[in-house]
């Protein structure tokens, strides 16, 4: 990990707020995956809307990355990078006709993942060659808005229906190459990995499929955010994925390849937000620590309670005080942490929030007018790639720029 010194070196070169990426740990995070699920037909598309930054991304190309992608915006960036259009999947949800057209025409596999789309697709693309996507019936994730298998959900096809799904297959000639399920972000429990793929692998027989290539099951594989939480055994965990497949490509009659798609696992503990104190203040119950950044650029302690362990780099031996570690937007729930002890907080001093490399800066946006914060790459040791920070005045002609009096 980047050492306290290069950080602080870095917030004072470029200024606070700022994001920080570790390349070379995003990159060591991927080829883990290799060790730890050892089926030779394993291939990662990282789920790029974790953190598409580019710098992130054309290290993930050189390693032999693919992407997942949602929306034909990922898709478009994607390519634009280099990324070879077979090593791209495109999982959108509640896509117009539109966005269907503008994917199609890009080559890129579409994982579709409700009846009604597939009945379009039927009718007017016969032929067409898809994957399929199929809610697991398996609830679990780190929180309820992001657990996406189960009937409160709104993805994916039911396994029940994989009767009509075959009736429209026949209907449009269609070629079913994959089927892919998502079981959650931040899985608590192997086992349901396990559930959601024997649920899946049970429609996946030649009898229902008799064309795949592929099975994809996803991301979700959960790191540790608190100090104290411990770190799944991910080599148990592969090897009897790999079990379980293995098993299952026997009674398919064919070795199928395998494809996962973590975005947090790979990019979260890669990132650190370092963020600068401007104002102490002492309320009466409470002290608070007001920082130069706020929820719009790492939106995950308010939107889902999560917590994000902070180090106060200036003065890590401090005497151990309880703060509220607020932000800079004119909201009360404005806050990175409540009631956290943390070493003695003085204004000036430069705090990082651990974990900030995947759903941070791509969850971002510039409310209450301020531009998000800058970015920086490191790798070898090095910055190799910069993301400035919007100035004040270009923020404000990009916004006018786009405004058109009537
Ligand atoms: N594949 C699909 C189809 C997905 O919907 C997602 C995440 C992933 C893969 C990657 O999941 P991961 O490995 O990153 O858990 N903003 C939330 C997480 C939302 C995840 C949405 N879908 C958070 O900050 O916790």
């Amino acid at each position: 990990m980047l050492g306290d010194s290069l950080l602080l070196h870095l917030a004072g070169e470029y200024g606070t707020p700022l994001f920080v990426y570790d390349g070379d740990l995003m990159v060591e995070r991927y080829r883990d995956l290799f060790g730890f699920i050892p089926y030779p037909k394993l291939e990662i598309r990282y789920a790029m809307k974790a953190n598409y930054n580019p710098g992130l991304l054309k290290l993930l190309l050189e390693a032999g990355a693919g992407l997942d992608t949602v929306s034909p915006g990922e898709v478009f960036f994607a390519l634009k990078l280099g990324f070879p259009r077979e090593r791209i999947i495109y999982t959108a949800n509640n896509m117009t006709d539109a966005e269907f057209e503008q994917v199609l025409s890009t080559g890129v596999t579409m994982n579709i993942g409700s009846l009604s789309r597939l009945a379009k697709i039927a009718e007017q693309h016969p032929g067409a060659t898809l994957c399929l996507r199929f809610n697991p019936d398996v609830c679990d994730g780190d929180n309820a808005k992001t657990m996406t298998g189960g009937d409160l959900t709104k993805f994916g096809i039911l396994l029940d229906a994989v009767d009509e799904v075959k009736a429209l297959v026949k209907k449009g000639g269609l070629h079913v190459v994959g089927l892919h399920e998502h079981t959650g972000s931040g899985l608590q429990h192997a086992e349901s990995v396990f559930r959601s793929m024997k649920n899946l692998m049970a429609i996946a027989t030649q009898e229902n499929f008799p064309e795949l290539q592929f099975l994809d099951f996803g991301g979700g594989f959960k790191v540790p955010y608190r100090p104290d939480e411990h770190r799944i055994d991910y080599v148990a965990m592969g090897a009897e994925i790999t079990r379980i497949f293995e098993d299952f490509c026997k009674s398919y009659g064919r070795k199928l390849a395998m494809y996962f798609e973590p975005g947090k696992y790979m990019a979260a503990e890669s990132g650190l937000l370092l963020t600068e104190v401007n104002t102490i203040k002492h309320n009466r119950s409470r002290v608070i620590a007001g920082c130069d950044s706020g929820f719009p650029q790492l939106i995950r302690p308010v939107l889902y309670n999560a917590y994000h362990h902070i180090r106060n780099l200036s003065n890590p031996d401090g005497k151990k005080q309880i703060y509220d570690v607020c932000g800079n937007i004119c909201e009360t729930g404005d806050r990175f942490a409540e009631q956290r002890e943390l070493p003695e907080i003085r204004e000036y001093d430069i705090l990082a929030i651990e974990n900030a490399g995947a759903y941070c800066y791509s969850m971002g946006g510039i409310y209450n007018l301020r531009p998000m914060p800058a970015e920086v790459v490191i790798s070898q040791g090095r910055v190799i790639m910069e993301r400035r920070r919007q100035s004040v005045e270009e923020m404000t002609q990009q916004i006018l720029s786009e405004c058109m009096e009537k």
